[in-house]
């Protein structure tokens, strides 16, 4: 009875919490500004792009910035690809890869923007936690 409520959960979950989509900022080489703005979101292909990439490129005339949609697979082999190239200085490149709705945004803070997908996550596990102890007390 137990392992059907699990199922039955489970089943509900996959099927509606399962769709990844996050959105990030996209834009290519734009000079000294972030293009944090709402027209350079998009939205990522679902369930295959599930990272946002940005790119900060030091040049002589300015810093330009590059974001984009990427699958987590490629974001990762070019940021750490780029890692010796991410110094700081003139004709540096840095590649960041990071997995939460727009956070390829500003710098300033790190605003944690509360994805859909780990909050009804959390609440299944709570839920399943609470099934398994009502079903231990009962026995
Ligand atoms: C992204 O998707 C949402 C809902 O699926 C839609 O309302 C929105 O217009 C889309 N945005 C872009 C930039 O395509």
């Amino acid at each position: 009875m137990l392992l059907l409520i699990y199922a039955t959960l489970l089943g509900i979950f996959l099927k509606t919490g399962y769709a990844l989509q996050i959105q990030c900022y996209q834009c290519e080489e734009v000079k000294n500004n972030e293009c944090s703005t709402p027209e350079f979101i998009v939205n990522c292909t679902v369930n295959v792009q599930d990272m946002c990439q940005k790119e900060v490129l030091v040049k002589k005339d300015g810093i330009f910035y590059r974001k984009s949609c990427a699958s987590s697979g490629a974001c990762l082999i070019s940021s750490s690809g780029y890692q010796q190239f991410c110094t700081g200085r003139i004709n540096s490149v840095c590649i960041s890869c990071c997995n939460t709705p727009l956070c390829n945004g500003p710098r300033k803070k790190n605003r944690p923007v509360p994805s859909a997908a780990t909050s009804s996550f959390s609440s299944l596990l709570f839920l399943l936690v609470s099934l398994t102890l009502v079903s231990l007390s009962l026995t």
